[in-house]
């Protein structure tokens, strides 16, 4: 299936033979480009980037390219090529052939899980608005635009499904997913962690290590979906969520060897003085964006997520090759619970721990950040290591919501969760120290002193490439 470049909205979906579905989303996009405008990055809109365009969903066409500038990105609708023959592959549908259109009896959960997907891509580009203004090098300026851009298109991936499948409430939906807006009083985005604004880009990079890997997560359950647009959807989002990820691994990695690399020059290991972030602080900030994504995977006991998974509507990480029935019907799982001050352990059936599994699987994956880190210390001779801190620690949701539990898991009394939580998690003090470093630096080729230099550049081009043209 080819994308056409020629319409208003490229596409792989065949827009131009469905009137209906064209004239909705045409209607859609100019209320899209004033919000780009109003609450897309606060500053170079008019200068051009080098950035990734999709322009086809083939190996040679999805990552093209080319200066653009901001408001003129092809925000386009690709749908991965479709699996033939594909088959349904758990929950109470398994083993049937997916489904083309959606099934009236599940309507509304369907319509649910895209809203609120949905609605996490637009919040994330209003949360790094600001981010512009203080790039540490012209690098870092294309890659936050890069992302900015790909969770827009993000945002079109789900208004698509909305306008495609669901009518009248589908388009009510999709102007909706426009008038909520991150850290707005009235219409806030519906997931607390997408209110607040990444202000700092030592944030910006947890957040795009952390947070986008909980979109990984959620887009690779969701890809199994027994709903195939929606599935062939994300499939092809991942593709751009890894770029996302890179920026959150290597944008860290360069903080902790520059700090590795002051911590043996000056032999100290405050190396605040030279203008870099102290392991602690850095430590401080991964326990913050770690324990707030651990919350977007939802209470470790859900009744939602165990009917989404046995209406075969969206499924575990990686759910073809788990050895087990795919139905979730006679296995269970061990939940931890915390009674009169003790921890206390239940064997709940695995079907209403979904939410968990998935947890699970991630802070796998978040480990694999940390060994690299660690390693990058130890390569400069620091015998520290930064570490992931407990499943439980600093919930907002779940069992172990606000209760008092240390880094290490164990349960504290709220006098000492208070006493300490300043060393756990990033002060006041901490978030202006950051802030302080927060100075632009726009000539081509050099790198603010708080973070290395990136060691390879874009698209085969040198780390000092000019990839914004100010
Ligand atoms: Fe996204
Ligand atoms: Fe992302």
């Amino acid at each position: 299936m080819k994308v056409n470049y020629r319409e208003r909205i490229p596409n792989n979906v065949n827009l131009s033979d469905d009137r209906r579905l064209q004239r909705a989303l045409e209607s859609w996009q100019p209320k899209f480009l004033d919000w780009w405008r109003d609450l897309g990055p606060a500053i170079f809109q008019e200068k051009d980037v080098y950035l990734r365009t999709a322009v086809d969903v083939g190996r040679e066409g999805w990552a093209v390219f080319d200066y653009v500038k901001l408001p003129e990105y092809r925000w386009g609708i690709f749908l991965a090529e479709p699996e033939p023959a594909r088959r349904v592959g758990f929950g109470e549908h398994l083993g049937q052939p997916v489904w083309s259109e959606i099934p009236g009896e599940y309507r509304t959960e369907l319509r649910r899980l895209i809203v609120i997907q949905g609605d996490t891509e637009p919040a994330s580009v209003e949360q790094q608005r600001q981010l512009g203004r203080t790039a540490p090098s012209l690098y870092d300026l294309r890659n936050v635009f890069q992302v900015n851009v790909e969770e827009g298109r993000h945002l079109w991936a789900m208004v698509y499904l909305l306008h495609a499948h669901f009518g009248r409430d589908g388009r009510e939906e999709a102007e909706a997913l426009l008038e909520r807006h991150a850290g707005d009083a009235e219409k806030p985005r519906i997931l607390e962690a997408f209110n607040v604004e990444t202000s700092d880009w030592l944030s910006f990079f947890m957040y795009t290590y952390f947070q986008d890997r909980d979109g990984k997560f959620q887009l690779a359950a969701l890809r199994e979906s027994a709903f195939d647009p929606l599935a062939r959807t994300c499939e092809f989002m991942l593709k751009e969520e890894a770029h996302h990820m890179f920026v959150g691994a290597t944008g860290v990695g360069r903080v902790v060897q520059r700090t590795a690399e002051l911590m043996r020059e000056h032999d100290t290991a405050d190396v605040r003085p030279y203008g870099g972030v102290d392991l602690h602080t850095i430590q401080k900030y991964i326990n913050f964006h770690f324990s707030v994504s651990l919350d977007l995977f939802g209470s470790e006991r859900s009744t939602n997520a165990a009917t989404y998974y046995s209406h075969s509507l969206k499924g575990r990480f990686q759910e073809p090759g788990r050895d087990d029935d795919h139905r979730l019907e006679s296995t269970t799982y061990h939940l931890h619970r915390l009674v009169d001050g003790q921890m206390v352990i239940e064997e709940v059936p695995a079907i209403l721990t979904v939410n968990e599994i998935l947890r699970d699987d991630y802070i796998g994956n978040c480990q694999e950040g940390l060994d690299r880190w660690n390693q990058v210390l130890a390569e400069h001779g620091v015998s520290e290591q930064l570490r992931l801190p407990h499943r439980r620690f600093n919930r907002k949701i779940g069992a172990f919501s606000s209760r008092p539990i240390s880094p290490d898991g164990g349960v504290l009394s709220e006098a000492e969760w208070t006493r300490r939580v300043g060393d756990w998690l990033p002060t006041e003090g901490d978030r202006a120290y950051i802030q302080s470093l927060m100075r632009p630096v726009y000539e081509r080729g050099k790198v603010a002193g708080w973070l290395a230099p990136p060691r390879i550049g874009i698209n085969g081009r040198p780390a000092d490439f000019e990839y914004v043209l100010l």
